[in-house]
């Protein structure tokens, strides 16, 4: 696995920022499709910004490798390979944003999560298409403008193959388009720096780069959308 990120900055910019993102994680819960009651393993969670958007009565299990990320939620800081978890003792697990770093041994993964999968349980990958436009931004963009660099493998339905193999049956992948929502500009551009540990370029360089890769439009009363898009997969657990 690559090198770890540093957590403070991504943390500190979504408490920041909490609406930014709030389509992307809405979409990544309705992916998983919880009940209430369910247990919801978020996997792996960051700080843990998933708990607003679930069903009543869910049990909320944010999952993490980076124990700099535990700042507001509490977290469960494992290993993402080996879980601390019982065989079927989860009804939904959502994996966000995160996967693409896991460039090898992603099959070690999924057995883990059917493990830990009830019968029917869900598995909602939420992750960067290859070719899009934000594996753009992170491939020739952040990987220069990070002294951490960006490592990763994005997806492809054909992942979906993997999965299969992995003992799932996969029901869905689609790119879903959505935007990220600043009060300005300024905001965008802190929140990204933030985000992606953007510690080598200025401000209007990120303005400039986040115009380029991903486009900026404004609304009527002059909130600030970024466009962004992750690759959705759905699969059960037989
Ligand atoms: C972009 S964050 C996504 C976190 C959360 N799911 C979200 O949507 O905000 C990437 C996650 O992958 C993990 N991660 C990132 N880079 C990693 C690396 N190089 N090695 C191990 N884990 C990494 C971190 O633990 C972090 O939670």
């Amino acid at each position: 696995m690559a090198t770890r990120r540093n957590a403070l900055p991504y943390e500190q910019a979504s408490r920041a920022s909490p609406r930014a993102r709030t389509e992307e994680y809405r979409r990544a819960v309705e992916l998983a499709a919880p009940e209430p009651g369910d247990v919801v393993l978020d996997l792996p969670s960051g700080g843990g910004y998933l708990r607003p958007y679930l069903p009543p009565r869910t049990t909320y299990l944010p999952a993490e490798t980076i124990f700099e990320y535990a700042q507001e939620e509490k977290l469960l800081i494992c290993d993402w390979l080996r879980l601390p978890l019982r065989n079927g003792s989860v009804d939904a697990v959502i994996s966000l944003a995160a996967l693409h770093h896991l460039v090898d041994g992603r099959i070690s993964f999924y057995r883990e999560m059917r493990r830990v999968l009830v019968p029917g349980g869900r598995l909602a990958i939420a992750d960067v298409a290859e070719g899009s436009p934000p594996a753009r931004w992170l491939d020739d963009f952040v990987a220069h403008a990070s002294s951490e660099g960006h490592v990763a493998r994005f997806f492809r339905c054909e992942e979906t193959a993997l999965l299969a193999a992995a003992g799932f049956q996969p029901v869905f992948c689609e790119r879903v388009e959505y935007p990220w929502f600043f009060v300005s500009r300024q905001e965008m551009v802190g929140f990204c720096r933030g985000l992606f540990r953007l510690d080598r370029v200025a401000d209007a360089e990120i303005a400039a780069a986040v115009e380029h890769y991903l486009g900026v439009s404004e609304t009527a009363t002059g909130e600030i959308e970024m466009a962004w898009s992750l690759l959705h997969i759905r699969a059960i657990r037989p």
